[in-house]
């Protein structure tokens, strides 16, 4: 699969754009451990156009994470014009333009999904986005506004006609925020219409190996996005990425010991890059959802622990707790 020059290679996986939890630590390692690409978590277009600092530092990005995408979202075509030329001086591999995002406060003002209220202005801001950058332009976003309005089958068809290099689609209404299934035969739909020939990524409930290979196997799309199934387990794709190329039988899996490692170095990555205090805050919540914690006996007096850490060497103690009493 391809976006511009860039090879995503056969059945691509990539992470998801998520606030406040792909940061470039834990991008770079879900890059390392197979993410064909990653994304920023998204960027207020109005908030890049003040050069508000916080926002400005969600758009650094690395080489060893590369290819990366940086997400914008905005609700006018100056400002998404304006954030766009900006974005492109840090050079990411791809400009996403969200129009998916449910929450209140970035939707009800017509933002994110509010814009499938709102498609001529949709399509506006995507065309003059296409128009006003070089770097492949790609759109993500949701089966429509809610069951009465499953607009994503034409939708498809206008932003492809917008010049945009690839589409995802979460199989999802906005209505439905996050509940429900995501329902991956919409998605199918798409992928298969004739006249639609730019890659289709589609992204909704894949947590495991298998549910990735179906969703290529049964629905054909190009690429997979993952998202919530990687919190705390950036190795997810390292697990999906063998299964998918029939590599199960050679592959090493990686010890608790290799994946606390990996923790602790996402936490120092985050830390060096970012800043003790808000690295830690980006990491801790990884920390605290990981799925290798469980079998530790009430683990919630240490997820409490982990949520609260405010020190490297405080969390670095309890991650090094917790390795021992998963070796017990
Ligand atoms: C905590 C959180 C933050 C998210 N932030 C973004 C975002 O910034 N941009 C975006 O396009 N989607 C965002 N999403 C949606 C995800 O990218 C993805 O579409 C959704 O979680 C469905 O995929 P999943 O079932 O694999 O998690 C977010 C989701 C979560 C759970």
């Amino acid at each position: 699969m391809k976006i511009g020059n860039i090879d995503y290679g056969n059945r691509p996986l990539f992470l998801a754009p998520m606030e406040d939890v792909t940061d470039v630590g834990f991008r770079m390692l879900c890059k390392r451990y197979g993410a064909a690409m990653v994304y920023t978590e998204f960027v207020a277009a109005e908030a890049i156009v003040r050069s508000i600092k916080a926002t400005l530092s969600k758009m650094t990005i690395n080489d060893d994470e590369r290819p990366v995408g940086i997400q914008i979202y905005g609700r006018d075509v100056e400002s998404m014009v304006e954030a766009a030329k900006i974005v492109e001086q840090v050079h990411p591999d791809v400009i996403d333009i969200n129009f998916g995002c449910p929450v209140k406060k970035v939707a009800s003002k017509g933002a994110g999904a509010g814009m499938l209220k709102n498609i001529p202005l949709l399509l506006d801001i995507t065309r003059n986005v296409v128009k006003a950058v070089n770097t492949p332009v790609t759109v993500k976003t949701r089966l429509g506004w809610d069951n009465d309005n499953l607009i994503i089958t034409e939708l498809a068809e206008q932003l492809q006609d917008c010049g945009i290099q690839a589409l995802t689609i979460h199989g999802r209404t906005r209505s439905q925020m996050y509940t429900g299934e995501a329902d991956w035969t919409l998605i199918g739909k798409v992928k298969n219409n004739p006249r639609i020939n730019i890659p289709i990524i589609g992204n909704g409930d894949i947590t495991s190996p298998e549910e990735a290979k179906r969703a290529f196997d049964e629905y054909g799309v190009d690429g997979v996005m993952v998202g919530r199934a990687t919190f705390g387990s950036p190795w997810v794709f390292k697990e999906m990425r063998e299964y998918l190329d029939n590599k199960t039988d050679d592959a090493t899996p990686l010890s608790i010991d290799d994946k606390i490692d990996i923790l602790e170095e996402q936490l120092k990555i985050n830390v060096e890059r970012i800043d003790e205090y808000r690295g830690i805050i980006h990491t801790r919540r990884h920390l605290a959802s990981s799925p290798i914690f469980k079998g530790i006996p009430d683990f919630r007096q240490t997820r409490i622990a982990m949520l609260r850490a405010t020190k490297v060497d405080e969390l670095m103690a309890i991650l090094e707790d917790c390795r021992k009493l998963l070796k017990e």
